[in-house]
């Protein structure tokens, strides 16, 4: 238990770390790498080099600590993130390495501001803030399908819209696919040739039918400098027969309205995979779902076919693609044919889609809190903590 000291330390400097954030958690990778290049087997390049971890990471950790009174606060952000951690296999031990190098980046970037009263007390916070995440994910491991990554045999592969592949994979070794919930997913890990590190990538399952396979789609991310090592690998240099690594499902995004409840299930890009997961699901139990998916023109959709077919067989369901190249933005004035007071919504997509997506359903009375949702990027960047 912090002392109410070391707890008005904390809570009274994070304005100042708040303003030297990107410079701290610059410092910090750069010196933690530099110790320890083995943590690049586990961290993201792609998001180091948009500088999308550093924010992730810098923000949970300042948000944590606003909120060092009472951390249950955000203990439904942490469990998003815990899930995340398990399916990487981040574990217990890595923790003081991320205290040690984010309390000396803290002392680098602040100097003779950082007093020994200073540092000792964030000490003893990222102490605290860490065990709520440790002991979390102490659970999630215990109820893991299966341990850390094992392999996989690829048995199809198939090019969805213009951007996306499907997967279909089956253990190479003696394990069982456990039942899996619509809105989860799983973890790749692969070793591209011409790099010395392993690359790990969450994917979402775009169906969960039990059938002893894992079926999850892959987006082709960026060009050049900025390109997804993950996807290029899976797109480019991976075929049908060859094995993959992959680690147990994860996820706390997953549907859990009341019977009776509408659902409508909005998404843009990749974001249609864990929605047509859900689609396949939430029909047949004869609920009605509206499907909306955003892309830029209809060459572009993935899974027009199983959407084709969902949408063809059941009265219960309307599917719409809002094509950005004929019907321009989404707006409030479309999406309020889709809600009413009986509405639950899903909502998935990139970030930037998130954003205005919250920004028209502001124009309706709608919050973030009224909404389901799972943001391909760090959910903390859009969330209100
Ligand atoms: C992802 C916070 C400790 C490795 C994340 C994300 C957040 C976060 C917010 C983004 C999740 C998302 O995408 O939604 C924290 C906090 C920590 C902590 C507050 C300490 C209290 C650790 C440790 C490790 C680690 C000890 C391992 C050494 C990762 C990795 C990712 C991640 C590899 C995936 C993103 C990427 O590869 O860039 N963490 N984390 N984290 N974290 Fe942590």
């Amino acid at each position: 238990m912090l002392s109410e000291q070391t707890r008005e330390i904390v809570k009274q400097t994070v304005p100042v770390l708040e303003q030297h954030g990107t410079e701290i958690t610059k410092v910090f990778y750069t010196r933690m790498f530099e110790a320890h290049p083995e943590l690049l087997n586990i961290f993201n390049k792609s998001n180091q080099k948009q500088g999308k971890q550093q924010t992730a990471l810098a923000q949970t950790v300042l948000a944590a600590a606003k909120h060092i009174d009472n951390l249950g606060a955000i203990v439904p952000n942490v469990n998003q993130i815990a899930h995340k951690h398990r399916a990487l296999q981040v574990k217990e031990e890595h923790y003081p390495i991320v205290g040690e190098y984010l309390l000396k980046a803290i002392k680098e970037v602040l100097g003779d501001a950082a007093t020994d009263e200073i540092m000792n007390a964030w000490e003893e916070a990222y102490g605290e803030i860490a065990s709520v995440f440790i002991s979390m994910e102490k659970e999630m491991y215990e109820k893991a399908a299966w341990d850390g990554f094992q392999l996989f045999k690829i048995t199809n592969i198939l090019n969805q819209g213009t951007t996306m592949k499907s997967f279909e994979v089956e253990p190479e070794v003696a394990l069982e696919i456990p039942e899996l919930a619509a809105g989860q997913y799983i973890t790749v890990r692969v070793k591209p040739e011409n790099d010395e590190n392993l690359a790990l990538r969450h994917y979402s399952l775009y169906s969960v039918e039990n059938d002893g396979t894992l079926k999850f789609a892959v987006k082709k991310e960026g060009t050049g400098e900025k390109k997804g090592i993950v996807s290029h690998e899976l797109h480019d240099n991976t075929s049908i027969g060859d094995s993959i690594e992959i680690s147990a499902p994860a996820g706390d995004f997953k549907v859990n309205s009341e019977a009776g409840k509408e659902l409508l299930l909005l998404s843009s890009g990749a974001g249609v995979t864990p929605m047509l997961a859900m689609l396949e699901d939430e029909a047949k139990k004869g609920r009605q779902v509206h499907f909306v998916h955003v892309n830029e023109s209809e060459a572009d959709v993935p899974f027009k076919t199983e959407l084709t077919e969902i949408n063809e067989k059941y009265d219960n369901v309307d599917v719409t693609y809002h094509l950005k190249l004929r019907d321009g933005y989404l707006t409030s004035d479309s999406l309020q044919h889709w809600i009413n007071e009986n509405t639950d919504i899903y909502l998935c997509g990139g970030i930037l889609f998130m954003d205005t997506i919250f920004d028209e359903f502001a124009k309706l009375n709608i919050s973030q809190s009224d909404v389901n949702f799972e943001p391909f990027g760090p959910k903390m960047s859009i969330t209100n903590v």
